[in-house]
């Protein structure tokens, strides 16, 4: 194991009936909150009325920026970043998935910039200070609520992009699982597949020694396979909902990747997909996942697919190792296509080979992703072609 360093500091309220210590929280940064949420699933839910008492009763000035896109804009970003400063706000309050979050922590980091906040982006200019920020999650897929990343599309030039600062870590979240009762089945799925996929991104590596990590990586694997099924059924099934809660934010809070040091790779091939179609990201990784890992499978990294295989999925352990790593991607492509109901192919999701070669280009950043094996702009071409 490499060695790393652990810093996770965001404080997490878990469970039903949590969102009474919403007050205390913001009062602690500030008395002006800008409130920023999605395209209206809080209204509908009854979320957004329960939150503004709660800033109410704490005496506090609410501001809103609403709106936020999946796959969240620039555009959001620049109109938060100019509001944060036109109304001297002092903490921000995210409401929603992964998209709010994300657009969120970059307004908070544009309030403290002069220039255009793509520069963030395009130009690498260092995050120069951060808004504090609480989260209320209501989504459970990318981990936002308890990492430090974000990722922002450019629509006028086809990139999304992913950045990430210690300076953009919430200070507080807030996880109630009931509040994702109100998820439906598709965007439940989603983040089911956005969940495993970035704990393959670390599983899937080269490295020696990594038993412990092993261990949690598959029980966290086996989490979200036990229970995004039962979730999809039961919407309002609570023992599902929290651990496919609680097992989002531990994906990729930084826990699993102490010790590792491969790259990631099929969330910059999926991110290129969301850049030039605009799908649901987690949709585009489970599309992907399964051919990359069909394309990767060779005498290097078959022992690897076949613990896979064998921990997660119970697959035969007497069974030859390339037929047993064969048989885990099978079903790991069953889970996804046919328990969760994805879709299955770029084709199905209307997306051909038009861009696969700028797209390929882009993924790689001009060199190749060196993760579980390297892969150059044509083997992520071939990868795309694979999806078709
Ligand atoms: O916008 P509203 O009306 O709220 O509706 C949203 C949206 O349409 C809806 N939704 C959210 N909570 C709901 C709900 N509907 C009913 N009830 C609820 N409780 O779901 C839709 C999708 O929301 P979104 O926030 O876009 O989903 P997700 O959480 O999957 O976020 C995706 C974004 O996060 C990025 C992705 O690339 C994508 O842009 N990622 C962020 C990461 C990070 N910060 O570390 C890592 C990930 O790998 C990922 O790249
Ligand atoms: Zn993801």
């Amino acid at each position: 194991m490499n060695g790393f360093t652990y810093d996770i500091p965001v404080k997490v309220y878990f469970g039903e009936n949590k969102l009474c210590h919403l007050g205390e929280e913001l009062r602690k940064y500030g008395k002006r909150v800008l409130l920023t949420y999605g395209g209206g699933s809080i209204k509908k839910s009854g979320l957004y009325d329960r939150i503004i008492e709660e800033i109410e009763k704490a005496g506090l000035t609410v501001f809103e920026l609403s709106g936020i896109e999946p796959n969240p804009r620039i555009d959001s970003v620049r109109e938060g970043g100019a509001l944060c400063k036109r109304e001297n706000i002092d903490v921000l309050l995210a409401v929603g998935g992964g998209s709010t979050i994300d657009c969120t922590k970059f307004i908070g980091a544009a309030a403290y910039y002069d220039g255009d906040p793509w520069d963030f982006f395009d130009k690498r200019v260092p995050v120069p200070n951060c808004l504090p920020i609480v989260t209320v999650l209501t989504l459970s897929a990318t981990g936002s609520e308890m990492d430090a990343g974000g990722v922002i599309s450019n629509l006028e030039t086809n990139d999304k992009i992913g950045r990430s600062d210690p300076l953009m870590l919430p200070k507080v979240s807030f996880l109630d699982p009931t509040i994702t009762y109100s998820v439906n089945p598709y965007q439940t799925a989603c983040g089911a597949a956005d969940i495993l996929s970035h704990i393959m991104e670390v599983y899937f590596n080269t490295e020696k020694n990594l038993y412990m990590l092993d261990c949690f990586m598959e029980g966290l694997m086996k989490t979200v396979i036990k229970y995004a099924p039962v979730a999809i059924k039961e919407p309002d099934n609570y023992e599902a909902r929290a651990n496919i809660m609680w097992a989002s934010s531990w994906a990729i809070n930084g826990f699993i990747k102490g010790g590792t040091s491969l790259a990631w790779s099929c969330h910059p091939m999926e991110h290129q997909l969301s850049a030039y179609y605009d799908i649901t990201h987690g949709l585009g990784l489970a599309i992907l996942t399964p051919r990359w890992l069909e394309y990767t499978l060779d005498e290097n990294t078959v022992s690897r697919l076949y613990q896979f295989g064998v921990n997660v999925f119970d697959i035969d352990k007497s069974l030859p190792p390339m037929e047993a790593a064969e048989k885990s991607i099978e079903m790991l492509s069953e889970f996804f296509f046919k328990t969760l109901g994805l879709q299955s192919t770029l084709t199905e999701i209307g997306i051909d080979d038009k861009y696969f070669e700028i797209m390929a280009k882009k993924a790689c950043g001009g060199d190749v992703i060196p993760g579980f094996k390297p892969l150059n702009q044509q083997d992520v071409e071939n990868i795309y072609k694979l999806c078709l």
